[in-house]
């Protein structure tokens, strides 16, 4: 009995994934990494006051290891009135006491180190809050030194300068009635945008990313940065039709947003970020309205963002093959050279659990989910939670809104709580987040069975899943470094793909229909000669080791994922 339970238990395990392999310049670490976004706020509790810290991620290293996480992006836990829960920074160089101290985030640093995972910080370069001090000495004063560290300009007619509007609703123009002059915030009032045709304003941001790099950050998750520039003739935006959840009008960012002197700037970043051994990596949260303004983020040699998150691949929001493999093919003919960077949830959008799920079969979908990010050519980003299965929990009331721009937009827009609700890590109070009475943002009723300790025993679990998928594109040489090739173009249910490698390719195949697909395979163009795949990994499971590619059979939302020869 304790033998078959021995075995049973030995089953069930999937091995931990193997130490990270070595990394040269032309093929650095994180063209292979698995990059894990923490919300620092939601992941761990270490002192039990309701809100996540930096102890608490660092009590929390060894689950990311077993995962077979890489790099961790932690977004902002700088000194901030958190009216924008941290991208309202007030100093750029300490920690909130809410988050702990930079002795707790010098062990993080080391701790991951430790477990081969690197430690990347969200770099906030567009804004600051109306608490730094640099803004404090900007409104001061006309006169002030570090006036022109801001926008700011007289108004017109009585009303701010032009027509821009925030992204989070009104004005994008303050009037500050001690100098009488409107400042500009892309944001919310309370985050000033900087004026980076200073060059004092990119001394000190530089002089932030040199602090960080020193204590041993690998790299910089850059916030906003299409909006770094504005036209300094400031033309009044075109104005779209209809309206958004805050009543304003639709307007385009024209003069506002991917202005080409972010590039001028984004490429001394990264010739600062080469300086330093080890090479640093920049992920840009660029919402790039298409393919040709996502490619330019690389710089034209290359020389700007390595890995630029995909917005366009994200936000399909439809389990459709047609638009997924338009949309990778898009990436793989034009990124020229560049390495693609995906993902599909973060602390802005609702969860992909809501979001492609279709109401009955979402914890297979979350499963096809995973193999569309893990098993194309690029670096993956997942956000803490995906991988159980969390689900995005809005507010019920307004008055449990806690991001502003849910208060401001209810109950059209009801803010960005509902995808950042804490980790689920098992089934006690407060789902073994926190033990405090009462946590900053309500714990999902979900948490009981999409949890790390349930599904770490469940071998069809989600997480099981993400481990196993993980642990392939380790293992396997052709997911690693092959080439991505769609095949079988005009399948308007079955998105398929082939990782070639030297001698064994790896084909892919995602069902994004809800019915069971025969799907017939001819691979002879891409050197494929053998007739029978060897299945690597399959949900729901195969039940055979290889399938005949003149007929392979896939279930509803089905992956299958198997070896060709
Ligand atoms: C980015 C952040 C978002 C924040 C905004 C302003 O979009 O991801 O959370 O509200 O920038 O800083
Ligand atoms: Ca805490």
């Amino acid at each position: 009995m304790k033998k078959l339970v021995l075995a049973l238990l030995l089953a069930l395990a999937v091995p931990a994934a193997p130490q990270t392999q070595p990394q040269t310049a032309a093929d650095p670490w994180w063209k292979h990494a698995v990059i894990y976004e923490i919300y620092p706020r939601s992941f761990q509790d270490s002192n039990g006051d309701g809100m996540g810290d930096l102890n608490g991620i660092t009590s929390r290293l060894d689950y990311l290891k077993n995962l077979g996480i890489d790099a961790i992006w932690i977004t902002p836990f700088y000194p901030s009135p958190q009216i924008d829960y941290g991208y309202d920074i007030a100093d750029y160089k300490a920690i909130d006491p809410e988050y702990g101290t930079m002795a707790d985030f010098d062990r993080l640093v080391s701790e991951a180190k430790k477990r081969n995972i690197r430690v990347l910080l969200d770099f906030v370069m567009n804004h600051t809050s109306d608490q730094n001090a640099w803004f404090k000495e900007s409104r001061s004063s006309k006169a002030n030194p570090k006036r022109d560290w801001y926008v700011w300009r007289d108004g017109k007619n009585g009303g701010p300068p032009n027509n821009w509007l925030s992204w989070f609703g009104g004005p994008a123009w303050t009037l500050d009635p001690k100098t009488n002059q409107y400042y500009y915030h892309y944001f919310y009032a309370e985050q000033p945008d900087l004026n980076w045709r200073n060059p004092e304003v990119k001394k000190a941001m530089f002089d932030v990313i040199r602090f960080w790099l020193d204590r041993g950050a690998a790299g910089f998750r850059i916030d906003a940065v299409s909006r770094l520039y504005e036209d300094p003739n400031l033309h009044d935006d075109p104005i779209l039709p209809g309206r958004n959840a805050y009543g304003d009008p639709n307007i385009e960012h024209k003069y506002t947003d991917n202005l080409p002197e972010v590039h001028d700037t984004l490429r001394e970043l990264r010739a600062l970020v080469d300086t330093y051994a080890g090479n640093p990596v920049l992920i840009s949260e660029a919402d790039q309205p298409n393919i040709a303004e996502l490619t330019k983020m690389y710089g034209a040699k290359l020389d700007e963002i390595q890995l630029p998150m995909d917005f366009q691949i994200a936000d399909v929001n439809q389990l459709s093959a047609a638009k997924f493999r338009k949309l990778l093919d898009e990436v793989e003919h034009n990124s020229a050279g560049g390495q693609p960077h995906y993902f599909f949830s973060n602390h802005d959008q609702p969860r992909q659990w809501d979001r492609y799920g279709d109401g009955k079969n979402n914890d297979q979908i979350a499963k096809l989910m995973a193999a569309l990010l893990l098993m194309p050519r690029a670096t993956p980003q997942m956000y803490y939670g995906e991988e159980l299965g969390m689900r995005t929990t809005p507010p019920a009331r307004v008055e449990d809104v806690k991001d502003p721009i849910g208060k401001k937009g209810w109950p059209e827009e009801k803010g960005r709580d509902g995808e950042r609700t804490p980790m689920q890590w098992d089934s006690s109070k407060n789902a073994g987040f926190s033990t405090a009475a009462k946590t900053w943002l309500w714990i999902p009723p979900t948490f009981s069975t999409y949890n790390v300790t349930a599904e770490s025993k469940d071998p069809n679990s989600i997480l099981n899943f993400y481990k196993r998928l993980i642990a392939l594109r380790r293992s396997n040489p052709a997911i690693r470094d092959g080439n991505y090739v769609s095949v079988n173009q005009d399948d308007a249910n079955v998105l398929s793909f082939l990782r070639k490698g030297e001698g064994e390719s790896v084909l892919v195949a995602l069902n994004m229909s809800g019915q069971a697909q025969s799907v017939k395979f001819d691979l002879a163009a891409q050197g494929v000669k053998q007739p029978r795949a060897r299945v690597l990994l399959a949900a729901p499971a195969s039940p055979t080791d290889s399938v005949a590619l003149n007929d392979v059979t896939i279930p509803a939302f089905g992956v299958v994922i198997a070896t060709v020869k």
